[in-house]
């Protein structure tokens, strides 16, 4: 679709307030002509960061005023270079951190001994960012701070629960649908789907929804206009109360999605929602991997099988070492039967992590829903249900943070003795 089209669909309303989602104000403080490219770099190519100003000298008296040096409003970050000189970067940190402690402070260097990494955070950085700064590490940092802000600014902020099955077939659309409608209908939560395939969901199909004109990265490509009236025309309604952003309906034209523009986009939509679930195509694309870093909880959705299972413990590895906290992710065993041949110790202990919620097989119970796109109505007496709506209340509690174990058995087959 053409944004012109959105634009003119919505007849110019007024603007509200987008404050959470606007990018980071940043200033850098005697950088090295490399790093200061670098961001510049960065600036362009994502929608979080915004360059305001480049200073090229510290200053470290206490009668110094801050706000004249940096500017005011105070950046939300201020990127210090401890190479020129260690004493007076250090110096400068404090007297930052002292008269604007909201801005966040990284340090950037090309020196990784510990001492001196330790001596930044103590002048009051947050971050220690390693020359040459590469685009993972200050994307990670950024993230941060930007979560930190929006903990700050919004009061009401939405549970986001991104569901990603192990392998295709999981069951990741069924669970789903039929728990948005469950929050929206018998727990009365104003409750979101996001259907984040690319290409051919399945959600507003499983939930009989047909009348709708537009997809999420539509939704993502208008971002920067977004506001309540524009997100009106891309909602289906399910009789449930439940709402929808439905996927692509055929393998629409290449599009190309800034960095940030998921999460920013998700930051509008937290504001208006109890819950928003989001039903994830597999695999690691940029989108999944960004949905993956900004949301509350990831639930993994696998069956008893060992290529699934083996899936799971590569996706967990992989998005460890991209330092996505190991507590945000749970595992929902789906299709599950009391004599499995793969029983559910043998899952925990190649997993390294407790199975958070088992559903039942109930394959003509799940299939009847799909068929007639009303989970609720024709569930309502089914294990499943049951199962669901117990789900649903357990939803919203924060993860235990399991230990990861260490694997053996079965576990050599996936490559994790
Ligand atoms: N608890 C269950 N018991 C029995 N069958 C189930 C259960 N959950 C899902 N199924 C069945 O598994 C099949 C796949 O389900 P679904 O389409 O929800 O998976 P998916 O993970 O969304 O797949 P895709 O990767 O194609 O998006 C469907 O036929 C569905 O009926
Ligand atoms: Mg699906």
């Amino acid at each position: 679709m053409n944004p012109m089209s959105i634009r003119d669909a919505i007849n110019n309303s007024p603007r509200e307030s987008f404050s959470t989602t606007e990018p980071l104000s940043v200033v850098g403080v005697c950088l090295d002509e490399e790093t200061w490219t670098v961001l510049k770099v960065f600036a362009e190519s994502a929608p979080l960061i915004r360059l305001r100003s480049h200073i090229s000298e510290y200053r470290t008296q206490e009668t110094d005023s801050v706000p004249d040096w940096l500017g005011s409003p105070s950046p939300d970050i201020c990127i210090v270079d401890f190479d020129r000189d260690r004493r007076k970067a250090a110096q400068a940190s404090e007297l930052i951190h002292g008269a604007a402690p909201d801005t966040a402070l990284f340090a950037v260097s090309s020196e990784s001994q510990p001492d001196l990494i330790i001596q930044a955070m103590r002048s009051g950085c947050s971050e220690y960012l390693l020359k040459p700064m590469g685009r993972e590490q200050l994307l990670n940092a950024v993230a941060r701070v930007g979560g930190r802000r929006r903990e700050r600014l919004q009061p009401f902020k939405a549970q986001v629960l991104a569901f990603m099955g192990a392998k295709g077939g999981c069951g990741v659309t069924s669970l789903v649908t039929q728990l948005g409608a469950l929050l929206a209908n018998s727990f009365s939560k104003k409750t979101l789907i996001v259907d984040l395939h690319a290409d051919f969901g399945d959600a507003a199909l499983y939930l009989g929804l047909t009348k709708y004109r537009y997809h999420f990265f539509e939704l993502v490509e208008n971002t920067d206009r977004l506001d309540a009236e524009l997100l009106q025309s891309f909602l289906a309604r399910h009789s449930s109360g439940l709402e929808l952003i439905p996927a692509p309906e055929g393998n629409d034209a290449q599009r190309r999605i800034l960095p940030g523009a998921v999460a920013q986009t998700f930051d509008f939509l937290r504001m208006r929602y109890d819950y928003i679930l989001v039903d994830m195509g597999p695999g690691l694309s940029d989108e999944n991997l960004e949905m993956i870093r900004h949301c509350d909880q990831l639930q993994v959705v696998t069956v008893a099988e060992v290529s699934a299972l083996r899936n799971v413990v590569r996706h967990f590895d992989y998005l460890t070492r991209k330092e996505i906290p190991r507590e945000r992710f749970r595992v929902i065993l789906n299709r599950h039967q009391k004599r499995s041949l793969i029983s559910d110790s043998e899952i925990e202990k190649t997993l390294g992590q407790k199975i958070f919620w088992k559903v039942p097989n109930q394959y003509a119970h799940v299939v009847k829903a799909i068929n007639g796109g009303d989970p609720i109505a024709l569930l309502s007496s089914s294990e499943v249900t049951r199962n669901l709506r117990d789900l649903a209340s357990t939803l919203g509690v924060k993860s235990g943070g399991e230990k990861k174990k260490e694997s053996s058995g079965l576990f050599g087959l996936l490559g994790r003795q």
